[in-house]
C-alpha cells in the first residue's frame, strides 16, 4: 500500500468487533492509508461483520449488494470482508458476491496488509488458520473509552449460539500485558478501560497458576490514576463469590454489572446449555445488591427460543419483573446454521416469537423509565464522550450506571468528568445540567 491509498471501514457487532477494527484501522493506516467518509471515494472497502442472529448477516449482504456498483465503476476497488460472517460463510461469500476479493476471519486480521497485497493480485479466503494473537492497536481512534480484550473466543457452547464456531476457542492473554496495556491507556488520559472476552470472567483458567479474573481486576484496579473499569459479558456460571465482592470493594470498578440471563424458564435455560438455574442466576444478582445496594444491572434475554411453551415466556417475565433491571437487551431467537439450537424441530413461530418479544420490550421499558425517575434531581458524575447524536447541541456522558445524560456543556469537555444535575428521566438515560462546579 502507498499514501495515496483511501479506505473506509464499516464496523458491526459487539464491543470486541468494535476493538478489532481498532487493529485493523491501525494496521491499515501503518502503510500511509488514510479514512475517507464515503466508501465512493475509497479504494478499498473493509467490512467487519458480525453473524450473531440473521439480520446482522443481512445488514452486510445488503450493503455488499449496493456495492456491487461501486466495483463496475472502480475496478481497482479492493472489497474486504472481516470478522465473524467472514469466518462464518468463507467460501460462500466469493461465490454469492463475486466482487468480494478478501474473505479474512477475526483469528487472522492482524494479517490484513499482506492479506490485502496478495488479494491485489487473486481473491484470497482466509480462516481460522492460526491460533488467537494478542494485538494492541498501534494508534487508537480516542482517548476515552479503552477496550483491552482479557480473552478470546468462547467454550460455552451456548445451543443457539455461534459465536464458538467463528471466535474458536477460549484463549486468555498473560495478566501482564492487559495491566501493561491498562498503565499505558490511563497515562494517554483515557478515562475508563473496558475489558473484553466473549466469557469475561472464565478468565484464567487455561492459563499457569490459573489466575481469577477477580485477581486480575484487583490488578487493574490498583494502576495509578486510573478511574473507571467495566467488563462485558461475565456468565452467571463463573460469576464466583469472590467476583462479587471485587466489584463491591475495588474502588474503580463501576458499580454497574452486565449479566446476561437469557431466560427465566429453567427448561429452556438447561435447553439453552447455560449451566445455571433461575435461582443460581438470582443468588448472584442478590450477593451483587447485598455488596452494593444502588448497582446498576442490566442483562441479555432471548425470546421464542425452540420449545419455548407460554409458561417459559410467563417464567421470563415474572423474573424480570423481580429483578427490576436498569436496562435488558431482548432479541428474538434467530436461528444459527450449524448450532444445535437451530436443529430443534419445534421452532416458535415467528409471530408468537414477536409477539412476546414486544411484551417483554414494553414490561422491561417502563422498569428502565420508572429506575431512571429515581435520580432525577441527583448529580452524578458522568465521562464526557461526544457531541450528542440526537441533539448536537449537547453533550452526551455517561454515568457509572453506565446510562447516558445529555446536557448543554462546552465540547471542550469531551473526555472530562463532569457533574450533571438530572433533570428529567427516559427509558435511555437522562436530560441533565451541569452542576455547579461540574
Ligand atoms: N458472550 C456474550 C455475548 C454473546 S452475543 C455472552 O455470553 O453473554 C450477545 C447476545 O446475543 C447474547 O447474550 C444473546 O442474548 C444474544 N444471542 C446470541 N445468539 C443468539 C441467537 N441465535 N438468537 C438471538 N439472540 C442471540
Ligand atoms: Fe455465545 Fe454462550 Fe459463548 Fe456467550 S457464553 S459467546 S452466548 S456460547
Ligand atoms: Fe457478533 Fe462476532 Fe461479536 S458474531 S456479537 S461480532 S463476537
Amino acid at each position: 500500500m502507498n499514501k495515496e491509498i483511501k479506505y473506509k471501514l464499516l464496523t458491526y457487532g459487539c464491543q470486541m468487533n468494535d476493538y478489532d477494527s481498532e487493529v485493523i484501522s491501525s494496521l491499515v493506516e501503518s502503510t500511509g492509508a488514510y479514512p475517507v467518509e464515503k466508501p465512493e471515494d475509497a479504494d478499498i472497502i473493509i467490512f467487519n461483520t458480525c453473524c450473531v442472529r440473521e439480520s446482522a448477516d443481512n445488514k452486510v449482504y445488503g450493503r455488499l449488494g449496493q456495492y456491487k456498483i461501486l466495483k463496475k465503476e472502480n475496478p481497482n476497488l479492493l472489497i474486504v470482508v472481516a470478522g465473524c460472517l467472514a469466518e462464518k460463510d468463507g467460501e460462500k461469500m466469493i461465490k454469492k458476491f463475486p466482487q468480494v476479493d478478501l474473505v479474512v476471519g477475526p483469528r487472522n486480521a492482524y494479517r490484513i496488509v499482506s492479506l490485502i497485497e496478495q488479494a491485489k493480485k487473486k481473491k484470497i479466503v482466509c480462516l481460522n488458520q492460526d491460533d488467537a494473537v494478542f494485538l494492541n492497536p498501534l494508534s487508537r481512534s480516542g482517548n476515552i473509552t479503552g477496550y483491552i480484550p482479557v480473552s478470546v473466543g468462547c467454550d460455552c457452547f451456548c445451543t443457539y449460539c455461534i459465536v464458538p464456531y467463528v471466535r474458536g476457542r477460549l484463549k486468555s492473554r498473560p495478566a501482564g500485558e492487559i495491566v501493561a496495556e491498562a498503565e499505558r491507556l490511563v497515562k494517554q488520559g483515557f478515562g475508563e478501560i473496558f475489558l473484553l472476552g466473549q466469557n469475561v470472567n472464565s478468565y484464567g483458567f487455561d492459563l499457569p497458576g490459573k489466575p481469577t479474573f477477580a485477581e486480575l481486576l484487583e490488578k487493574i484496579n490498583g494502576i495509578d490514576g486510573i478511574r473507571r473499569i467495566r467488563f462485558v459479558s461475565p456468565h452467571p456460571k463463573d460469576f464466583h463469590p469472590d467476583l462479587i465482592k471485587a466489584v463491591g470493594k475495588l474502588e474503580n470498578v463501576c458499580k454497574s454489572v452486565h449479566l446476561p440471563m437469557q431466560s427465566g424458564s429453567n427448561r429452556i435455560l438447561k435447553l439453552m446449555n447455560r449451566k445455571y438455574d433461575r435461582e443460581q442466576y438470582l443468588k448472584i444478582i442478590h450477593g451483587l445488591r447485598k455488596e452494593v445496594p444502588e448497582i446498576a444491572l442490566s442483562t441479555d434475554i432471548i425470546v421464542g427460543f425452540p420449545g419455548e411453551t407460554n409458561e417459559d415466556f410467563e417464567e421470563t417475565l415474572d423474573i424480570v419483573r423481580d429483578v427490576q433491571f436498569d436496562l435488558a437487551f431482548m432479541f428474538a431467537y434467530s436461528p444459527r446454521d450449524g448450532t444445535a439450537a437451530a436443529k430443534i424441530p419445534d421452532q416458535v413461530p415467528h409471530d408468537e416469537k414477536m409477539n412476546h418479544l414486544y411484551r417483554l420490550i414494553e414490561m422491561q421499558n417502563d422498569i428502565s423509565r420508572a429506575k431512571n425517575e429515581k435520580f432525577v434531581g441527583q448529580v452524578l458524575e458522568c465521562l464526557v464522550e461526544s457531541l450528542s447524536k440526537k441533539d448536537p447541541t449537547k453533550l452526551t456522558g455517561r454515568t457509572e450506571r453506565n446510562r447516558v445524560v445529555n446536557f448543554t456543556g462546552d465540547k471542550s469537555l469531551i473526555g472530562e468528568f463532569v457533574n450533571v444535575k438530572l433533570t428529567s428521566a427516559f427509558t435511555w438515560g437522562w436530560i441533565g445540567e451541569m452542576a455547579e462546579g461540574g
